[in-house]
C-alpha cells in the first residue's frame, strides 16, 4: 500500500534539530514553550530559571515588550524591503545605533543573519581588502585551536574544534591555527585573566616565519572563547596578537558572537580587554536573538579601500537576501536602546563580584578540575568518566533542567552565561542547584 503523507503537528519526526542527539531527544524530549525575563517554562508548564541566555544570546531577558513592540510594529509598516541597491531607513538607523557603542575606530556595519554568516563575511572582507590594495597573494587565514566560528565552511575551517568538521573531510585551503591557551596545570580556578599564557601568542610569529608574512590574511580569534569552555585569554595574550598583526599588516579579527553586548561587563570585550582588533564580527545579542541577525563591523580604513579601491559598480560582491531585514533593525533598534537605558554592561560588571564568588564556591565538589570566571560567564570543568567523555557533564546538565535550572554544558565544561539582568537570588539559585547536580554526578 502507498505511505500517505499525513501531517501530524505533534510529532517529533520532521524536525531535524540541530547539534542535537536526536534519537535521545525524541524519545525524551524536553519542549521550552514560554519565556519572560529570567524564566522559561516547558510545555507541561515547569518553570526552568535560564543560567545561558538562551545560547548566549537573550542577555536584556526574555521577552521584553519594547522589543517585541518594536518587531510588531515595523512588520505591520514594511515586512521586507531588499538592501541590494536599495535601502531602507530603518536599516541605517540600526546601524547608526550600534556604531555609537562599538570600539572606536569600528564605525562601518555590514548585516548578517547569524554569528557563521558574520565569520565568513569577515573572512572574505579581509581577503578583499588585500586584493584592493594590490597584495591577492595575501590569502591565508590563521584561526586557534579550540575557536569556534560557526558552521560555514570559513568559519569551520578558520575555527579549531575537532567535532565541527570531522565529520566533513575537506577544508578551506590555506588555513593554520595558533595553539589554544587553556592551560589547567598553569592557571586553574582563575578568578578573571589567567596569569600565564601570554608567550603562546608568539606562535603566530612562527606561522610568519614558515608561509611568508605577506600570504597571511587576518587572524581571527574569540577574544574569550565561549563554545570550547570559557577559555579566557592570558594577561597580555591578545595585546601580543595585535602587536605581531601590526608588524606584519596582517589583520586582526575579533569575533565576539559572545562577548559582545555587555556579557564581559562591557560593549564589547574589546573594551574589557583592552585590544581594539581592525574588524569584528557579531550576533546573538544585537537584537536580543528576538530576529535573528548578525553584522560586522570595520575601521573606516577597510570600508575605504574596498569601496574606493574598486572599480565603478558594486564594491565588496557579498551580501545576503535578509541583511539589514526591516524586523530585524527594528529589534536591534530597540535592543540597543534598552542595553543603553538600563546600562545592562553596567549590571553586568555590578553582578560579577557575587557571580564569581558563587562559581567559585563549587570548588571542592567532586571531579571539578577547573572554575573560571570573567563577567558574566564562568566555566566548570569536570573530570571525565573513564571512556566516557562528557557523560558527566550530560547528567549534570539533565538534573539541573530536572530540577529548574538550564545549564550549557561542552564536552565535561559547564558554561554559565546567564541574562545580564540577572539578580542574586537567581545567581544563588543557579549555582545550588548546579551544586546539588554534580554531587549527584559524583
Ligand atoms: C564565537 C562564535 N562565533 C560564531 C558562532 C555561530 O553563531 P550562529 O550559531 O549564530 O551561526 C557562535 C555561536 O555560538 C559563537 O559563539
Amino acid at each position: 500500500m502507498n505511505q500517505i503523507n499525513v501531517p501530524r503537528p505533534n510529532d517529533l519526526d520532521a524536525f531535524w534539530m540541530p547539534f542535537t542527539d536526536n534519537r535521545y531527544f525524541k524519545s525524551h524530549p524536553r519542549l521550552l514553550a514560554r519565556a519572560e525575563g529570567m524564566l522559561y517554562w516547558t510545555a507541561d508548564g515547569q518553570e526552568v530559571l535560564d543560567g545561558t541566555a538562551g545560547l548566549w544570546c537573550c542577555n536584556a531577558g526574555h521577552g521584553r515588550r519594547e522589543i517585541t513592540e518594536a518587531i510588531q510594529k515595523q512588520a505591520a509598516v514594511m515586512d521586507f524591503a531588499p538592501t541590494f541597491q536599495l535601502g531602507h531607513p530603518i536599516a541605517f538607523e540600526a546601524a547608526a545605533r550600534l556604531a555609537e557603542i562599538l570600539p572606536q575606530g569600528l564605525d562601518r556595519v555590514f548585516y548578517t543573519n547569524s554569528g557563521s554568516e558574520s565569520a565568513d563575511t569577515a573572512l572574505k572582507i579581509a581577503l578583499a581588502y588585500h586584493k584592493a590594495r594590490g597584495q591577492s597573494q595575501r590569502v591565508r587565514l590563521i584561526g586557534r585551536e579550540r575557536g569556534y566560528h560557526g558552521v560555514g565552511f570559513g568559519g569551520m575551517s578558520v575555527g579549531g574544534i575537532g567535532g565541527n568538521r570531522k565529520q566533513f573531510g575537506a577544508m578551506l585551503p590555506y588555513v593554520d591555527h595558533l595553539p589554544h591557551t587553556h592551560d589547567i596545570g598553569r592557571n586553574a580556578f582563575t578568578k578573571g585573566l589567567p596569569e600565564h599564557g601570554a608567550e603562546l601568542a608568539d606562535r603566530l610569529e612562527d606561522l610568519v616565519a614558515l608561509h611568508g608574512a605577506d600570504t597571511i590574511a587576518a587572524v581571527m580569534v574569540e577574544p574569550m572563547a565561549g563554545s570550547t569552555g570559557v577559555l579566557v585569554p592570558p594577561v597580555g595574550y591578545l595585546k601580543r596578537l595585535r602587536e605581531i598583526c601590526d608588524k606584519h599588516g596582517i589583520l586582526l579579527i575579533f569575533d565576539e558572537v559572545i562577548t559582545g553586548f555587555g556579557r564581559l561587563g562591557t560593549n564589547f570585550g574589546a573594551e574589557r580587554l583592552g585590544v581594539t582588533p581592525d574588524i569584528l564580527t557579531m550576533a546573538k545579542g544585537l537584537t536580543n536573538a528576538a530576529v535573528p541577525m548578525g553584522a560586522v563591523a570595520t575601521s573606516d580604513g577597510i570600508y575605504d579601500a574596498i569601496v574606493n579601491g574598486s572599480p565603478d559598480g558594486i564594491e565588496l560582491f557579498h551580501g545576503y537576501t535578509y541583511s539589514g531585514h526591516p524586523l530585524a533593525a527594528a529589534a536591534s533598534i530597540a535592543t540597543l536602546a534598552l542595553h543603553k537605558a538600563e546600562d545592562l554592561p553596567g549590571r553586568a560588571r555590578a553582578m560579577e563580584p557575587y557571580f564569581e564568588e558563587a562559581a567559585h564556591s563549587l570548588r571542592g565538589l567532586p571531579n571539578v578540575v577547573d572554575i573560571r570566571s570573567i563577567g558574566l560567564v564562568c566555566g566548570i570543568e569536570l573530570s571525565s568518566r573513564p571512556g566516557k567523555p562528557a557523560a558527566r557533564a550530560v547528567d549534570v546538565f539533565r538534573k539541573c533542567f530536572d530540577d529548574g535550572v538550564l545549564i550549557r554544558t561542552t564536552g565535561d565544561i559547564i558554561a554559565l552565561s546567564p541574562p545580564l539582568i540577572a539578580e542574586k537570588q537567581h545567581v544563588d539559585r543557579i549555582f545550588e542547584t548546579l551544586s546539588g547536580a554534580i554531587k549527584a554526578a559524583a
